[in-house]
């Protein structure tokens, strides 16, 4: 892919460009609770978004998409574009001289082998590439935060979604052989070591593209914010359900609607959740991780209800499973993957367990997708 990239832009413009990476992501646990000021155990993967890249000394920036097998031209001072995959360059680079910078035209080619649309982030990788990219050759001196900022901001700003900062942490921070626990209040993380010897993860794709699923995400963040307006009037110090406690929730249920009340109580458990989840790992107790991994699971179908059919099936036949010690859906939801910890010996039963049944069952095959855990942005020279 790497090579490819290089070569279709010489072929297009002509030129050597820099060539940068930035990767997308699983997260073992702490699922919707980033755009809440809670925790995240994301690590990067394996698998990235690729730019080529090279300033032009023109008026308008040519971009090539190897997915999309399209070129487009784009004017950095012009109006917004109208295709979403221009959108998040374009997002990118105004987010950036919202922020002060001056960002000349250039000529990029992009594609990579992050899944597209299977929950990996592969929007988040492209913003993080771009920015990461740009911030280099042009030395704009941005750090890893705030292009994660850029990149979160882009979506909410130029496509609409009001996602959390995980992807794009995860996108620029990630370390080989490393889960990061970020703590998205503070924006501080620590590097956790990951290695579980004798099982590793794999990602099952559901093979689902839900239609619904920015607009869902969105309609669930707002009832966060319901339940903390509600709590917030009686005690002023609840700002974001990070400061909510089972007990304040529970003080106050009668004052909102029963599907607030569901919502905010799945984040409270999840957060707990993920730091009991931590102090497993770090006692080496991965049967007791997985055992959270499935209670958020069922956390994120029964009370967040962002999960689907398709989803609650890879996940019964994994608890039915000897050897798969958690597994859940993964990412925001309504399709995408589910991930699982595995035990080596078993992976390959597991694989096809679940999709001849699935097979069976919805007519189409999930596709297994394995990972390791890889580094963060970065060029390539
Ligand atoms: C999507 C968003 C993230 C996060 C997850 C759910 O991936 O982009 O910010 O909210 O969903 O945990």
């Amino acid at each position: 892919m790497k090579t490819k990239i290089q070569e279709e832009f010489k072929r297009r413009f002509g030129d050597e460009a820099r060539l940068f990476a930035s990767p997308g992501r699983v997260n073992l646990i702490g699922e919707h609770t980033d755009y809440n000021l809670g925790f995240v155990l994301p690590g990067a993967i394996d698998k990235a978004i690729y730019v080529a890249i090279k300033p032009n000394n023109d008026k308008v920036c040519r971009i090539y998409s190897i997915d999309y097998d399209t070129q487009v031209e784009i004017d950095l001072a012009g109006p917004l574009p109208k295709a979403q995959w221009v959108r998040y360059i374009y997002g990118v680079a105004h987010e950036m001289m919202k922020r002060g910078a001056t960002v000349p035209a250039f000529d990029c080619v992009f594609g990579g082998d992050v899944p597209l649309g299977a929950g990996l982030s592969s929007s988040a990788a492209l913003e993080s590439a771009v920015g990461f990219a740009l911030n280099e050759i042009y030395g704009l001196g941005f750090d890893r935060k705030t292009l994660a900022q850029i990149g979160q901001m882009t979506e909410h700003n130029y496509v609409g979604v009001r996602c959390g900062i995980m992807d794009q942490f995860a996108s620029l921070f990630g370390q080989k052989g490393h889960v990061i626990r970020l703590d998205c209040r503070s924006l501080d993380y620590a590097m956790v070591p990951f290695d579980p010897t004798g099982y590793r993860l794999v990602l099952l794709d559901s093979m689902v593209k839900h239609s619904l699923a920015s607009s869902e995400y969105n309609i669930r963040r707002t009832q966060c914010e319901t339940g903390v307006a509600v709590v917030s009037r009686h005690i002023p110090a609840v700002v974001s359900l990070r400061d909510m406690t089972q007990d304040m929730l529970d003080t106050y249920k009668d004052e909102m609607e029963e599907v607030v009340y569901r919502r905010c109580n799945y984040v409270i458990n999840e957060n707990e959740r993920l730091l009991d989840g931590c102090t497993a790992l770090a006692q080496g107790d991965y049967a007791l991780f997985g055992k959270k991994m499935f209670a958020t699971h069922d956390g994120l179908s029964h009370d967040y209800e962002v999960s689907c059919a398709e989803l609650d099936f890879i996940v019964d036949i994994a608890r039915a499973t000897d050897g798969v010690l958690g597994a859940r859906m993964m990412g925001g939801g309504f399709g995408g993957c589910v991930i699982s910890l595995v035990r080596d010996t078993i992976h390959d039963s597991y694989v096809n367990e679940v999709q001849e049944k699935f097979t069976q069952k919805f007519g189409k095959t999930p596709r297994s997708i394995d990972v390791v855990i890889g580094d963060g942005a970065h060029e390539i020279k």
